[in-house]
């Protein structure tokens, strides 16, 4: 870069912190501020906090995850499933020490999630890990084990 190059760019750099000190609404001399001006950089502060109350509102907060005691009453609303699920997937997605991911929680399935949901079913159906061939269901069919993986990763409706 040549010394005209090099004097350009500072320009620039100079031109964009001019631009940045204006827009975050400081002044960029003393005593510019007026009255006027500081209800404005209120006003917008507060836009802004309203803006970021709303942008946490609609994310999901996250849940800690459930405590053994809590994890042993948590079952799927729909009774067929509830079945299922307490004579197979409980016996170790309820006790932490199995290395199970926990149900409900939704740290330890994000991640899991994100392989995708038919290869969850084929994990669960081939078996995985330290984890027995179809999760020591021989009655699940493929939507079982989904529906089953959905409830634990809490993204169905359960009870308890
Ligand atoms: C005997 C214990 C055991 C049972 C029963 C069991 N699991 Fe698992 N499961 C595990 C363990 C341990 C892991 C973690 C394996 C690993 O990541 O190394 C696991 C992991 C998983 C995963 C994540 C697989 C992946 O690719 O990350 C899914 C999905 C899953 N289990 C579904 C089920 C379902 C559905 C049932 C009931 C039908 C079930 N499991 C029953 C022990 C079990």
């Amino acid at each position: 870069m040549g010394l005209h190059g090099l004097r350009a760019s500072f320009e620039t750099r100079f031109a964009l912190l001019r631009m940045t000190k204006r827009a975050d609404g400081k002044p960029t001399r003393q005593g510019e501020e007026r009255p006027s001006g500081r209800v404005s950089n209120r006003a917008r502060t507060l836009s802004a906090t309203i803006l970021a109350l709303t942008i946490s509102a609609c994310s999901p907060a996250p849940k800690p995850a459930p405590t053994p005691a809590q994890a042993a009453l948590l079952k799927p609303a729909d009774t067929r499933l509830a079945g299922l699920y307490e004579t197979s997937c409980k016996a170790c997605h309820a006790i932490p020490e199995s290395g199970a991911p926990m149900v409900h929680d939704t740290a330890a399935w994000a991640p899991r999630l994100k392989q995708g949901m038919p290869l969850l079913v084929d994990h669960t159906i081939l078996g995985f890990n330290a984890m027995p061939a179809g999760g020591q269901c021989a009655t699940c069919t493929p939507a079982d084990l989904e529906a089953l993986i959905r409830f634990m990763a809490d993204l169905e409706e359960s009870a308890g």
